[in-house]
């Protein structure tokens, strides 16, 4: 049977890609950013996985107005790096893994959460950045990843329950894969940023460390704060952080085990401030 051995939580900041595309990354206003990942860079090389369950947020790149799917799955057997405007990043093409995807979304969906299934998709910062972050700069993937793409960006988005319990449903799902895969699963976007309007700029560092303690020791309470309290306290573009409550809903433990048995490892932590104009934040946590 195929399990998820470990969850990775980091920011999306397009800025870092454009940094380590052109050759910034030893700046030292880059350095300190890239630097919280050095060890994670190690890990994923002592912890590569079979797949890549990477939960993250299209930026009106693949989906615009005219289609906006809530939860969309990622079933090809590749994704091209999308042209956000200024050309693809120059990083590898993503290779899916079309088995493991189809087998989640008959899993997920006979579950009663609704999918989109996406057969082909241009992936965009959301997705390469944090695989920039975790890999650096390589000739391939270190693995097949599925993109999976949640909609922040357009009201109503997701809350944080449905995203938390979500995540369960694909623990079950990919629990119930019959091959012996080891999955890790991603989540991505945040912290707190806002990037328009009279708060443009907003950062909440007290907020944001609270935040990944209770994603820690507490999910299942966390996964109760409404959305409008993440664009509050996070800013508009916080609501991101609502895609890491499904990661942390797909590892072991249980709602309301606080602290119990299968309680993940917390084998780093890293919160940096700024990256453009964002909060860096980074957890990896590992099943017991
Ligand atoms: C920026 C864009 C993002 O999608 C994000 O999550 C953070 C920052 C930006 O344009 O700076
Ligand atoms: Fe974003």
């Amino acid at each position: 049977m195929a399990r998820i051995t470990a969850s990775v939580y980091t920011s999306h900041v397009p800025a870092i890609g454009a940094a380590l595309d052109l050759g910034k990354s030893h700046e030292p206003y880059w350095e300190k950013v890239f630097g919280g990942y050095e060890f994670s860079k190690q890990w994923l090389r002592d912890n590569t996985p079979d797949v890549i369950f990477l939960v993250y947020n299209d930026h009106a790149t693949a989906f615009s107005l005219e289609l906006i799917p809530t939860f969309a799955i990622g079933c090809a057997a590749e994704f091209q790096p999308a042209d956000e405007g200024w050309g693809p990043r120059p990083v590898p093409v993503v290779k899916g893994h079309p088995e493991l995807a189809a087998h989640i979304a008959q899993s997920v969906i006979q579950d009663d959460f609704d999918l989109t299934i996406v057969n082909k998709m241009p992936v965009d910062h959301g997705l390469t950045v944090p695989l920039s972050l975790m890999c650096g700069q390589v000739d391939a993937w270190p693995c097949p990843v599925i993109p999976f793409a949640v909609n922040v960006v357009q009201y109503p988005v997701p809350s944080g329950r449905r995203c938390y319990n979500l995540g369960r449903a694909i623990r079950k799902a990919v629990e119930s894969y019959d091959q012996p895969l080891k999955v890790q699963i991603w989540g991505t976007g945040g912290m707190s940023h806002q990037l328009q309007g009279p708060r443009a700029g907003l950062i909440n560092r007290e907020w944001d460390n609270a935040f990944l303690d209770r994603l820690i020791a507490d999910p299942a309470g966390l996964s109760q704060m409404p959305h409008i309290d993440y664009v509050r306290e996070a800013g508009s573009e916080g609501i991101e952080l609502v895609m890491w409550l499904i990661a942390r809903g797909a590892m072991s433990d249980n709602p309301g085990d606080a602290a119990g048995p299968g309680t993940p490892r917390v084998a780093h932590r890293f919160y940096h401030v700024p990256a453009s104009n964002t909060a860096v934040g980074h957890l990896i946590l590992e099943n017991t």
